[in-house]
């Protein structure tokens, strides 16, 4: 086999809820995840050396870590230890998904790793097997794996499916500068102050709206325990918000970490007039429209 290739999708969460800080730094999660339309593409192909290399293409290519520190390349090294593969890997990425946006854009490279070099080196690895390794390089690879609409538990990696009627339509707008993932978490702790945090817990609300397809209901049904800890770091994401609610959005939030803000639009024209009103206030850096749900890391070429 010449080269894999694994198209694998950004993901939001529709909600978020954030629990106690747990003994080993990660907080207790219950979030719904979606995977949208938006795409990484992660080639593999054999290492001419017997090194395991990355190389990284795109518009924000120069933000992204090409070397062993990138976690696809963490993800070929962990599975090629795990079955004795005694062989390296090129990857190429060709990134679409914002960089340090929130949208799991490095954990959706790390899956889509994990599924092109299983192909390429001709393994078979149970699913099971697959999210245990996924959830090893980090909280949201393993849902990067399975795509559509899921439940997350634990710290994020622990995955049930959800049932999800209909087509959702998303308004992305990327913000740049990026956050780091681990900041806005302590500034979360840092405005929680010593307040006992309840155990986290995702309401019936975007359940129901999620069985009946209803983008108004599951606009009124978005919360994400982060936006706050995102928007201290970075006020100017409260104006984005803004800008897409006094549009029209169904509902409005910072997508995970931030700083990507999304929206929810009840059709693909309605996703056009948002997306212009974000574009002409000049509140982002840029502007995508995505629908979800989509399916996980899926091999193409
Ligand atoms: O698991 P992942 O490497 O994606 O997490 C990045 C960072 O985000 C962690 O080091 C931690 O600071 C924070 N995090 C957390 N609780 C989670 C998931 C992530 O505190 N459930």
């Amino acid at each position: 086999m010449t080269s894999v290739t694994v198209r694998t999708p950004a993901k939001i969460n529709l909600v978020l809820r954030v629990g106690p800080r747990r003994p080993d730094g990660y907080h207790t999660l219950a979030t719904v995840y979606q995977a949208i339309g938006l795409y990484d593409d992660v080639r593999a192909r054999p290492s001419e050396t017997g090194e395991f290399s990355v190389h990284v293409h795109g518009g924000q290519a120069h933000l992204v870590p090409s070397d062993e520190s990138n976690l696809a390349v963490r993800a070929a090294q962990l599975l090629a230890h795990q079955y004795g593969v005694d062989a390296g890997v090129a990857l190429h990425i060709h990134k679409q998904i914002p960089v340090a946006g929130g949208m799991a854009g490095g954990s959706s490279d790390a899956a889509a790793a994990l599924v092109a070099c299983t192909e390429l080196w001709g393994l078979h690895v149970p699913r099971e097997r697959m999210s245990e390794l996924a959830a090893q390089l980090g909280s949201d690879v393993a849902f990067c794996l399975w795509g559509g609409t899921a439940l997350g538990s634990g710290r994020g990696e622990v995955i049930s499916p959800v049932l999800a009627r209909g087509v959702f339509h998303w308004v992305v707008a990327l913000a740049g500068g990026g956050l780091s993932t681990p900041r806005v978490y302590a500034e979360l702790d840092r405005l929680r102050g010593t307040e006992a945090t309840p155990a986290p817990h995702v309401g019936p609300q975007v359940m129901l709206a999620l069985r009946e397809g209803s983008s108004e209901a599951l606009g009124a049904a978005l919360g994400n325990d982060l936006q706050c800890a995102a928007t201290s770091l970075r006020p100017d994401l409260l104006q984005t918000l803004d800008v897409g609610e006094d549009a029209g959005a169904l509902g409005a939030m910072v997508s995970g970490s931030g700083p990507t803000t999304v929206f929810l639009a009840a059709d693909a024209e309605h996703a056009d007039a948002i997306a212009g009103s974000l574009s002409e206030a000049g509140v982002c850096e840029a502007v995508l429209t995505a629908v979800g749900p989509v399916p996980g890391g899926r091999v193409v070429g």
